[in-house]
């Protein structure tokens, strides 16, 4: 089966072509000759890969006489960092890498936000391509053109905007993800529902036995409705000053959750379990606020539960003190990107399909949502 979908994502005015389906990484060579006449490929990959697909993409340009290096490192958000940025800027200066070759990322959202912040920042912006291998990168980390790398205990802190000159997402790749990668990343395909689709929320929680089961006619709909939905919150507000910040939705006590749950600078929770139990947390916080219906609250549960996403985050699972990851939950959460003169931003769902940024939540009501959602 070839190309099925080609989306053009025109973001900020350079528009550039994502193409889903199975197999549109064969297409690869050509995308890239409509883009640069320079024949010099890096390969930036996760080790899973290196190998595998990696190599097999770096054949395809061999056999048209590109030069190519292949740099793999480990996967993980642990490695989501400076000195593994060092490293691919080593290779690029060794290996005269110029502003119109091409680096190609083929990974997760780790790969992919750390070779996006490379290619941004090497001569200020080289050619990127993105190959997103997970779920979660196909449908939210590789469009939108956020790249970054962690820093110490800040989640995402040193980053650009930069978008790539082409997407291919091949759901081929989905076939080998594990379930708990899989599942993650339909934390962020149920929040495009929430924020921004009623019928897409009802199709997800009528289908969920299907895109379970990773069925193929499920996945390809699923995935390009959300990243219809990402790009008409992107369009125009790249840099996130309006409509884009309800992509933000879940994140702000996710990210505080995901980060104070990290073991010697390494995850214990996927980005999309974070959100998910984010998620959790801003239902809890938009029924004391806002009085949102508690049935609300229960069928995101339901949907969750019944595809395996977490709702709640148990501190003794996690090797932690409840009283101690409580505290570190809501130390962290004032750290957050989304701050305002001091206050949270924080984006709660006033029903479903329906998102608002709301920028004077109380404190205490923050507290007693991390007091919700943390167990012993
Ligand atoms: N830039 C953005 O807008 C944005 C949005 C959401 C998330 N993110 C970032 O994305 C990161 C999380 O990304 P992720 O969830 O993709 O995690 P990841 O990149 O760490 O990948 C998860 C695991 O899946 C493995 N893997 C990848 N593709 C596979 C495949 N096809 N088959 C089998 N195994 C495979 C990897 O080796 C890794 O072990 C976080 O750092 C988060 O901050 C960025």
């Amino acid at each position: 089966m070839g190309l099925e979908r080609k989306i053009i994502a025109d973001l900020d005015g350079t528009p550039y072509p994502i193409y889903l389906g199975r197999d549109v990484v064969d297409g690869i060579v050509g995308y890239v000759q409509e883009a640069t006449k320079n024949n010099k490929i890096l390969i930036v990959t996760d080790n899973y890969f290196k190998d595998t697909l990696a190599r097999n993409i770096a054949d395809l340009f061999e056999e048209q006489n590109y030069s190519v290096v292949i740099h793999a490192l480990g996967a993980g958000k642990g490695n989501k960092t400076i000195n593994e940025v060092l490293k691919i800027y080593s290779v690029l200066e060794e290996e005269e890498f110029a502003r119109d070759s091409t680096l190609i990322a083929i990974g997760g959202g780790v790969i992919g936000d750390m070779s996006g912040f490379v290619a941004s920042t090497w001569l200020r912006g080289m050619n990127l391509v993105h190959i997103p291998t997970t779920l979660m990168a196909m449908i939210d980390s590789s469009i939108g053109g956020k790249t970054a790398i962690n820093f110490r205990h800040t989640i995402n802190g040193i980053g650009s905007y930069y978008h790539p000159i082409a997407n291919l997402i091949d759901l081929n790749l989905i076939d080998s993800l594990s379930s708990r990668d899989y599942t993650s990343g339909l934390a962020e395909v149920i929040k495009c529902g929430i924020i921004n689709d009623l019928d897409f929320y009802h199709y997800l929680s009528e289908n969920y036995q299907s895109i379970k089961n990773k069925s193929q006619e499920h996945i390809i709909e699923f995935v390009k409705r959300t990243i219809e939905i990402k790009i008409q919150h992107v369009q125009g507000d790249v840099r996130e000053g309006s409509k884009r910040l309800l992509l933000n939705y879940g994140h702000t006590l996710g990210h505080s959750i995901e980060v104070s749950t990290m073991k010697d600078g390494h995850e214990q929770l996927r980005h999309g379990e974070g959100v998910s139990i984010g998620i959790m947390a801003v239902a809890y916080i938009a029924g004391e606020y806002l009085g949102l219906d508690s049935t609300v609250y229960g069928s995101y549960k339901l949907l969750f539960e019944k595809l395996g996403l977490p709702v709640d985050v148990s501190a003794s699972a996690m090797g932690m003190q409840r009283e101690t990851l409580l505290n570190a939950c809501i130390k962290n959460v004032n750290k957050d990107k989304k701050r305002l003169n001091n206050k949270l931003r924080l984006i709660l769902a006033t029903e479903i399909g329906k998102a608002s940024v709301f920028d004077d939540v109380p404190f205490n009501i923050i507290e007693n949502a991390f007091n919700h959602i943390i167990k012993v």
